[in-house]
């Protein structure tokens, strides 16, 4: 009988060593927490498919980003629901409008400890919930969508957002919107460029969480998740348009997206765990079917171990206080 001669479950056998050779650790720092904030509600309102997700009032809000600051993580990230809509979203670039009090409010509070981002798109304020505006045939109309994202960039700066994430997956978003940033004065504002966002079933619980008014897909403008050769294109032009960090969503059905991008990237890999991912994990959980606790920390770990080195996820606080103690 013969033996091994090579044993790699010697680095396994205990907790000490297991920590010394892991190459892969969570830090709170890299984390960035999506918070919503609606108009006109005097109450924080649970998102019922999102157990431990709220919308949240102005006032509530400014006390999460106090408690996210207090724990640690790197950002945050703003999602405004208005009270009125229309075809144009024009509540997202109403200077008073409830993003950009949001944006006023967080940077007043916590502007020097956290990076303060804010989504940059359209469908939280259209009454058709596109991402964009229409044209008269009911298609998203890519290029005037563009200049209402450059409006919309420059509202967001004068409110003192510290960095824009584009969600809506328009060609040519980033450059107009480094355009418009550069031109009203705004230099020192960063683009957080959606890179690589597929069209994606978890998106469900987020349309809730937004009050989205969305009938049919998005399929029309975000990538096939069949696809990977275009999403090496798309990063090849946000960083030609100027983007400062390059993001995948969703997570973990794009690991492998998230690999090669990683591979290429100069400059920061992000990645969204979205809100679908989140309810499978809590919907699981409170069936009694997995530990809640050691999933979250697995899915954190796979999404770093792709290659990202900032998350985004609604766990972000929940999680930087899990790696404490
Ligand atoms: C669109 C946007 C979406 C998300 C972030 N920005 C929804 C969509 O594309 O349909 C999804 C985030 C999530 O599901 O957690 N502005």
């Amino acid at each position: 009988m013969s033996f091994p001669a090579a044993r790699p479950r010697r680095l396994r056998t205990t907790p000490a060593v297991r920590r010394l050779v892991a190459e892969t650790r969570l830090h709170p720092a890299e984390f960035i927490l999506p918070v919503f904030v609606r108009e006109g509600i005097s109450e924080p309102v649970p998102v019922s498919s999102m157990p431990g997700v709220v919308q949240h009032t102005r006032d509530t809000l400014r006390k999460a980003a106090v408690e996210a600051a207090e724990a640690g993580i790197g950002g945050i990230m703003l999602f405004g629901v208005p009270q009125t809509k229309d075809a144009l979203g024009s509540a997202g670039t109403d200077p008073d409008g409830i993003l950009q009090q949001a944006i006023r409010d967080v940077v007043a509070e916590v502007g020097d400890q956290l990076v303060v981002m804010s989504d940059l798109c359209l469908d939280e304020f259209t009454d058709h919930g596109h991402c964009g505006v229409l044209a008269a045939d009911g298609s998203v109309d890519n290029d005037a969508t563009l200049a209402r994202y450059a409006e919309m960039a420059v509202v967001q700066a004068e409110a003192g957002v510290h960095m824009v994430g584009p969600s809506g997956m328009m060609d040519g978003q980033v450059g107009v919107i480094r355009q418009a940033l550069d031109g009203a004065g705004h230099q020192d504002v960063a683009v957080l460029a959606y890179t690589a966002k597929y069209a994606s079933a978890l998106y469900g619980p987020f349309r809730e969480a937004v009050s989205s008014s969305l009938k049919g897909d998005r399929k029309t403008y975000q990538q096939d998740l069949a696809n990977s050769r275009e999403a090496l294109r798309e990063l090849e032009l946000d960083l030609a348009e100027g983007a400062d960090l390059v993001m995948v969503k969703p997570a973990l059905p794009c690991l492998d997206i998230l690999r090669q991008v990683a591979d290429r990237s100069p400059v920061p890999v992000a990645a969204y765990q979205i809100s679908g991912e989140y309810s499978m994990v809590e919907a699981a959980a409170a069936n009694g079917w997995i530990d809640r606790e050691r999933t979250i920390l697995e899915t954190l770990t796979s999404i770093r171990r792709a290659g990202a080195e900032q998350i985004l996820t609604y766990w972000a606080v929940e999680a930087a206080r899990m790696l404490a103690h």
